[in-house]
């Protein structure tokens, strides 16, 4: 599962100190039977029945329907509630208890599956937020608030009207105002505080091996991630079946890797290729 090519890059990360990252997408959940965004089955391939695919992922709907984007939000949480970590997520957990701090996960999945106890990753950088919490949509304050229990034990559908009460349970205990999912929108902006930005910037610059899985590499940051990881002679394999705007930058660089696989078979490689060197691993 592991090429020739990935495996010397392994290795010689492995020598040195610098940090070895993970860089994940919807890819890595799609054997938990999350769907991607962008396949064919994606959230915003089928979106919902009267919203065009990515709007439903925009402040500018949430201003203007916010029962709707609550509805098409809550639906999605019963998906994350209802699934289970799988191989890959229970793999990395593993490879960061092997490389102890020189481990590093950013991960753009909101699905919260990465804080469950048998795939828990410690050293974790949510980039486009965490659909497990709200926040008041009028930032009030910037504290975060756990979606209530009634919902993330219910199954929903798109369609799953949301009636008064349970609109009563979305309000901002703070100020009143209705709250908004904690996700990052197309039309926002990624930032420190929330999504992790600088440090993140910082982790990138540290990494002597970025391990970028399962992202079709759409959005902005983990484009710069990957850039700024190469203009620091750092090494960038991109795990994915398919090529993707990430592999194509990585053709033909010295320091650039495309390994066509799926995350759980390739996360499952690397666990087992450090736990077959454990002795001379440096932590
Ligand atoms: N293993 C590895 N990669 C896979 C697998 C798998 N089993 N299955 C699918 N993939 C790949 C697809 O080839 C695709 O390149 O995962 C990628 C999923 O791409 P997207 O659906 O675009 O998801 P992602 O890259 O995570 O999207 C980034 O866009 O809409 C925003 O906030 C949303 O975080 C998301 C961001």
């Amino acid at each position: 599962m592991l090429d020739q090519r990935t495996k010397g890059f392994l290795e010689d990360a492995l020598k040195g100190d610098r940090l070895i990252t993970f860089l994940v997408g919807a890819g890595l959940s799609a054997d938990s039977g999350i769907p991607t965004f962008r396949g064919k089955e994606g959230f915003w391939t089928i979106g919902s029945k009267n919203a065009t695919p990515q709007s439903m992922g925009t402040k500018k709907m949430f201003d203007v329907n916010a029962d709707e984007v609550w509805r098409w939000f809550l639906y999605r949480i019963s998906i994350c509630e209802q699934a289970k970590p799988n191989l890959g997520h229970i793999a990395l957990s593993s490879i960061e208890k092997r490389l102890g701090a020189r481990f590093a996960l950013i991960s753009q999945n909101v699905d919260g599956l990465h804080f469950r106890p048998e795939s828990l990753v410690n050293n974790l950088y949510l980039i486009h937020g965490d659909l497990r919490y709200m926040r008041c949509a009028d930032e009030c304050s910037k504290a975060l608030y756990p979606i209530p229990l009634f919902f993330r034990e219910q199954i929903r559908s798109r369609e799953t009207p949301l009636t008064f009460e349970e609109k009563q349970k979305l309000i901002c205990p703070k100020c009143g105002e209705m709250t908004r999912p904690h996700v990052l929108w197309f039309d926002e902006y990624y930032n420190e505080k929330y999504y992790h930005l600088e440090t993140t910037l910082r982790v990138a610059k540290s990494t002597g091996l970025l391990v970028v899985i399962g992202t079709s590499g759409a959005t902005n940051l983990p484009q710069q991630l990957v850039a700024k990881t190469l203009s620091r002679n750092g090494v960038v394999v991109d795990v994915n079946p398919e090529t993707n705007i990430i592999s194509d930058k990585l053709r033909g660089l010295a320091h650039g890797h495309h390994l066509r696989g799926k995350s759980s078979e390739v996360l499952l490689a690397i666990d087992g290729y450090l736990r077959e060197r454990g002795s001379e691993l440096k932590t």
